[in-house]
C-alpha cells in the first residue's frame, strides 16, 4: 500500500492567503495543514508517499518535507502536476510511482479525525471510500444509499443531493485506477472527476463505502479552515499524531534554527 497526497489546485477560494503559498502549506492551528494528511497515512503505516505538488510551490514543498522524515523510515518523493486537472488525473501521474501497488490517495486539504488504520490496513482490493453526514452536501460528492447501506448512486456536487452523505478526500484503490483514470473524459468543468473513477468501481461491483462519524474538514474556504484550526486547538489534534511524525517536526524545528544562527 502506497500513499498520495494530492496538495495541487488553484486555492482561490482562499485568497488571498493562497496568492504567495499554497493552501496547503496554510497554518492549521499550530502546524502547516499538509501534516494532518501526512499524519493519517503514516498512522495507517504506509511509508511510501507521494506529494503532488503545483509548479509555483515545488520548492516549498520540498524544502519542508523533503529531509523531513528521511530518517524514519519513510520515503516521500514529489511530482510536479503542470495544471490543474482534476483529483482523478492524480492515478495517472503516480503510474510510475505506483509500480503496480494498491494506494491511498488523500487531499492535502483534508483534515480527518478518525484513524484509516483498520480500513487501509484490511483493503484486499477494488475501491474503498467513506461517507460522512453533512449539513451541506452539494459542496461534495454526494453518495445515495438504500436501507442496507448499499450505494445507489453517487454525484458530484449535485444542486439537488439525493442524500447528506458527502464523499470525504480518502480513497483506497487497488492498482487498475491507472488504467481507469487514464480512460476517464474531462467533466463539462474540464476535469478529470474523482467520482467518475468511484462509478467506474460501483459499476464494476467493487466500490465498498464506509461511514465515518468523526470529525472532518475540507480546510478549502475561510470558514472551515477557521473552523478546523479551532478544532485541532481544541481537541488537541497535536497529541493524536504519531509519535515518529511529532518527533520529526520536532527536530526539524531543532535544524531550521540551527541554520538560522549559522546565516546570522
Ligand atoms: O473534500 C472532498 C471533496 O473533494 C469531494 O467530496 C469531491 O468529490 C471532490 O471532487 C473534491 O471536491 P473539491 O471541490 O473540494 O476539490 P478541490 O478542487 O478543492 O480539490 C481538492 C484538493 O485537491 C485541493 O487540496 C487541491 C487539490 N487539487 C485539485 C485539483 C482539481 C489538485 O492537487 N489538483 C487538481 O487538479
Amino acid at each position: 500500500m502506497k500513499g498520495i497526497i494530492l496538495a495541487g489546485g488553484t486555492g482561490t477560494r482562499l485568497l488571498p492567503l493562497t496568492a504567495v503559498t499554497s493552501k496547503q502549506l496554510l497554518p492549521v492551528y499550530d502546524r502547516p495543514m499538509i501534516f494532518y494528511p501526512l499524519n493519517t497515512l503514516i498512522k495507517a503505516g504506509i511509508k511510501d508517499i507521494l506529494v503532488i505538488v503545483t509548479p509555483e510551490h515545488s520548492g516549498d514543498f520540498l524544502n519542508l518535507l523533503g529531509s523531513l522524515l528521511r530518517k524514519f523510515g519513510i520515503n516521500v518523493s514529489f511530482i510536479v502536476q503542470p495544471a490543474p486537472r482534476g483529483l482523478a488525473e492524480a492515478y495517472v501521474l503516480a503510474e510510475d510511482f505506483l509500480d503496480d501497488a494498491s494506494s491511498t490517495l488523500i487531499l492535502g486539504d483534508n483534515i480527518f479525525e478518525d484513524d484509516f488504520a483498520e480500513a487501509i490496513q484490511t483493503f484486499t482490493g477494488g475501491g474503498r471510500i467513506f461517507a460522512k453526514e453533512v449539513a451541506d452536501p452539494e459542496r461534495f460528492g454526494v453518495v445515495e444509499f438504500n436501507g442496507d447501506y448499499q450505494v445507489l448512486s453517487i454525484e458530484e456536487k449535485p444542486e439537488r443531493p439525493r442524500s447528506r452523505f458527502a464523499i470525504p478526500g480518502i480513497y483506497i484503490f487497488d492498482n487498475t485506477a491507472v488504467a481507469i483514470a487514464k480512460g476517464l473524459a474531462p467533466s463539462p468543468r474540464g476535469e478529470l472527476e474523482i467520482t467518475d473513477l468511484h462509478k467506474h468501481y460501483l459499476g464494476e461491483q467493487s466500490l465498498d463505502v464506509r461511514v465515518i462519524r468523526g470529525a472532518w474538514f475540507d480546510a478549502g474556504t475561510h470558514e472551515a479552515l477557521f473552523e478546523a484550526g479551532a478544532y485541532a486547538k481544541e481537541h488537541n489534534f497535536a497529541s493524536n499524531f504519531h509519535p515518529m511524525l511529532n518527533d520529526a517536526i520536532r527536530e526539524f524545528n531543532v535544524e531550521f534554527k540551527k541554520t538560522i544562527s549559522l546565516k546570522k
